[in-house]
């Protein structure tokens, strides 16, 4: 039978092949592995171009895990983390990752994307999922993040106070001896949130593996493909950096992924976020920005000195309060306040609201307050 090799001793052989100084037994563990130049040097006398070994190092994701969840011995949160050399967002990669993701994680979350960063989460009963893809050095860095510090644990556990209560009356019809029912009862529903939590964490912590990947396998793909399209044509790579290298209106320094048309569906998107008088960014035309807002309560007086500003109501009530009087809005009424008119608006119950604005528009106005949310910080719903 053929001598089969382990890892540890193709790294070997390859290393004495290189070089033949090395020992044949360099069991020294810093002797163990080869350097990353190494291995692009051996790539390269069997034809493989370095910059790929490079991404394909750097691919090899480090997974780190916070302190375990004493109860269930689970780390509450997990972390994949990827460099990747040489890779840009550009083009239509923002939409395609974000789509990636949602795919991966099964929720829609909410996006920011700003300039040649991309930052994706969403929370629920379970806990917080996040994703960014953000510039490094020479290329991205790509972190996935799961935190189930909370959540669920607490679903864990309320399905075994559940489990208890259940078993506990089905020991109990079923006639066993009063002494010994509230044990069993107690032992199972003891073990079953663990069993539960391990099972939901197992599925998670797959499809946040899983999310990585892709992303990684996808922006690796790109950039490989970028840089043959560059060596295969000077001409062509001179042509513009697809939808992203539009000039970007004066004031909004996030802009979304352009390119594909898509239906904006108001309803899903009301259903995205929670917080109050906070525009989110929708879609954008004509140096005009559509935003979608949550109003409930007040906000403070301002004007804008130099833009008119679009009001329309999809659900609740919006009063805009001027200095000689107000204007109340139901569903399906709209109204434009003109540039320098002061205004404060008030919503006596949750309220959706739809505002078309100039980009450079501050929805507080000149006004500094709390609740003002800087252009570039207004998130956008992709
Ligand atoms: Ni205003």
């Amino acid at each position: 039978m053929d001598r089969r090799f382990s890892d540890r001793e193709v790294q070997l052989i390859l290393k004495r092949a290189l070089d033949p100084e090395v020992g044949p037994h360099a069991d020294d563990p810093s002797e163990g592995g080869l350097s990353l130049a190494e291995i692009e040097e051996i790539a390269a006398e069997v034809g493989i171009d370095p910059g790929r070994v490079r991404l394909a190092a750097a691919t090899l994701h480090e997974a780190t895990q916070a302190p375990a969840n004493p109860y269930a011995g689970i780390p509450t949160t997990i972390q994949f983390q990827s460099s990747l050399p040489g890779v840009r967002l550009l083009g239509a990669d923002p939409h395609d990752a974000i789509s990636v993701i949602r795919a991966a994680l099964g929720r829609q979350g909410i996006v920011k994307v700003q300039n040649d960063a991309l930052e994706w989460r969403a929370r629920d009963a379970l806990g917080g999922r996040y994703v960014s893809i953000t510039p490094s050095e020479d290329g991205v860095r790509v972190r996935v993040l799961g935190n189930f510090r909370d959540g669920l644990f607490l679903s864990a556990a309320a399905g075994g106070m559940l489990s208890f209560t259940g078993i506990f009356l089905s020991l109990t019809a079923m006639g066993l001896p009063e002494s010994v029912v509230p044990l069993v009862a107690a032992g199972v529903a003891l073990v079953t949130p663990r069993v539960v939590y391990r099972w939901l964490r197992r599925r998670e912590d797959r499809a946040l593996a899983d999310a990585h990947a892709r992303l990684v396998t996808m922006l690796g793909e790109r950039a490989t493909e970028r840089a043959a399209e560059e060596a295969a044509g000077g001409a062509e790579a001179l042509a513009p950096a697809g939808p992203t290298a539009l000039p970007s209106t004066p004031g909004a320094s996030a802009s979304p992924p352009r390119g594909a048309l898509r239906v904006i569906d108001l309803a899903e998107h009301f259903g995205r976020f929670e917080d109050r008088w906070t525009p989110k960014l929708v879609a954008e035309m004509n140096g005009q920005l559509v935003k979608l807002a949550k109003g409930e309560g007040d906000i403070v007086w301002h004007s804008h000195e130099h833009e008119d500003e679009f009001f329309l109501v999809v659900a609740g009530e919006l009063t805009i309060h001027l200095r000689d009087g107000a204007l109340t809005l139901g569903p399906g009424q709209c109204a434009v306040v003109p540039a320098g008119v002061e205004h404060r608006a008030s919503a006596a119950v949750e309220t959706h609201i739809v505002l078309i604005e100039p980009a450079s528009t501050r929805h507080t106005g000149e006004v500094e307050s709390e609740q003002t949310v800087s252009i570039e910080d207004q998130e956008w719903l992709l």
